[in-house]
């Protein structure tokens, strides 16, 4: 679901459209340690894209606000889980679309 959808926009490794995913992952680990609080801020936040609540504001500047993507809250919340759990870094080589 993730490789599917999110991959589109936020190649893994390089940021072309938007940021990578690498990035977004160390901004949010640093700003949510626990797992639980990254799933339900990103989660949360993928459903209802805000410049308000997003915590990568140079990211809007540089690439605009992310569209609204039609997932429910449960697929968000597994897609965030996995985000949560992937060394972008490491995992790049013979990942699946
Ligand atoms: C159509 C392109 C597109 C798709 C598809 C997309 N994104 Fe994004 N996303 C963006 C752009 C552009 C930004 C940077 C601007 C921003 O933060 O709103 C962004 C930013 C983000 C952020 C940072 C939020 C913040 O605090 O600002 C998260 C988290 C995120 N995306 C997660 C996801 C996930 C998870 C998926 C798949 C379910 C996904 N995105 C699919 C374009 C996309």
């Amino acid at each position: 679901m993730f490789h599917g959808n999110c991959v589109t926009c936020h190649f893994e490794t390089k940021a072309v459209s938007a940021p990578s995913m690498i990035e977004i992952r160390e901004h949010y680990m640093r700003a949510f340690s626990k797992k639980e609080d990254f799933v339900a801020y990103m989660s949360t936040w993928v459903k209802d894209p805000k410049e308000e609540t997003s915590i990568m504001l140079d990211a809007i500047k540089k690439y605009e606000l992310m569209p609204y993507l039609h997932f429910d809250l449960e697929s968000l919340q597994e897609i965030s889980a996995y985000i949560y759990e992937t060394d972008f870094s490491k995992e790049h080589n013979g990942h699946k679309e």
